[in-house]
């Protein structure tokens, strides 16, 4: 057993607290890698930001669940190093999918974790998330639940359409879970295709998708029900057009890719929405940056040559969502 105070880490409650009051949103951002640590590590020195690094199952199973916990033991150090004297970094579970990988994940230095029951019937969803939560809560360990099903690709779970959750659901399932936080479904979904080209207009200079608003009035609702409740955003990706180009510049295919506009996460940053779920964006920096390299480098075959400007890539990345879009720089402490 390892409890994540060894490690240095925190939970997300005062983090949200403090996120819901002062109208700004934690990133959490996705890892495999050590470079993508580094980038995450460095950008919230930089911007003197709490953050949430988050690992879903499929991170596990590629990059093994002890040499990621190490990596954000090493986080917390590597800030250290970097000058941040307290830095507030959250090792958490992203889209746990039974109690047995949660209490996993507990057990082993994760200091939250999220039960995704969000595609089981309601009440199974109630009675798996509250299980999850009086486990957890023994070690001070904080849950997020989802409600409401996000189109794509949710791990393993494919929802063909949105389902809106119900704002009126929220109170009682809250209340009945103990949940800390709970994602909902407000128009977002994972992945680069975020929405089909039949759902979008089109800019007639550009020619790129532009995509439908998000649910601001579901949202607004919920909020109504649980004022001052942490609220989750998943798949809020902005798919930024200038690295898909520069993917489908040098050898890419990634036609009519199309994310969340960043004014709506803005907007969204500044109501109860307190954590929003970055990963594609950042697999889009890096395999540009990859890609540009490798082309303009035919000759090149030592990974760190092209694996340093992918990071640097993701570092700026990750610094413009924490300053310009998420707004929780200078929030430490
Ligand atoms: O919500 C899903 C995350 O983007 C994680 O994706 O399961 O491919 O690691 P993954
Ligand atoms: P994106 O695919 O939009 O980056 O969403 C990531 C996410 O929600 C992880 O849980
Ligand atoms: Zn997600």
């Amino acid at each position: 057993m390892v409890n994540y105070k060894e490690l240095g880490l925190v939970n997300t409650r005062e983090m949200f607290k403090k996120a819901v009051a002062g109208g700004y949103a934690i990133p959490a951002f996705n890892f495999n890698t050590m470079e993508q640590m580094q980038a995450i590590v460095q950008a919230a020195v930089e911007t003197k930001s709490p953050v949430i690094m988050q690992v879903s199952k499929g991170a596990r199973n590629y990059a093994n669940g002890t040499i990621l916990r190490n990596l954000a033991k090493g986080a917390v150090e590597y800030a250290k190093e970097l000058g941040c004297e307290k830095p507030e970094i959250v090792l958490h579970l992203d889209h746990g999918d039974s109690f047995e990988l949660c209490k996993d994940c507990i057990d082993n230095g994760f200091s939250s974790v999220m039960i995704d029951g969000s595609s089981l019937p309601y009440e199974d969803n109630i009675a798996l998330t509250k299980k999850v939560v009086e486990y957890a809560h023994q070690f001070d360990v904080t849950v997020e639940a989802e409600l409401g099903v996000l189109a794509g690709v949710e791990d393993e779970v494919v929802a063909e359409e949105s389902h809106y959750t119900k704002p009126e659901e929220v109170i009682d399932f809250a209340t009945r879970t103990g949940c800390d936080s709970l994602a909902i479904s407000i128009g977002t979904s994972h992945g680069a295709y975020k929405f089909k080209p039949e759902q979008c207009t089109r800019d007639p200079k550009t020619g790129k998708l532009v995509p439908p608003p998000l649910a601001f009035d579901v949202l607004h609702e919920i909020e109504n029900k649980l004022p001052g409740f942490p609220i989750v955003l998943h798949g809020s990706s902005s798919v930024p057009q200038d690295e898909v180009d520069t993917i489908n510049k040098y050898g890419g295919n990634l036609p009519d890719a199309v994310g969340i506009p960043e004014e709506q996460l803005r907007e969204a940053s500044k109501s109860a929405v307190c954590k929003i779920n970055i990963d594609s964006d950042s697999r889009l920096a890096m395999t540009a940056a990859i890609r540009k390299y490798l082309a303009e480098h035919p000759d090149h075959f030592d990974p760190r040559q092209y694996l340093k400007p992918a990071r640097e890539n993701m570092k700026k990345m990750y610094i413009h969502k924490i300053v310009n879009v998420l707004g929780s720089d200078g929030k430490l402490g």
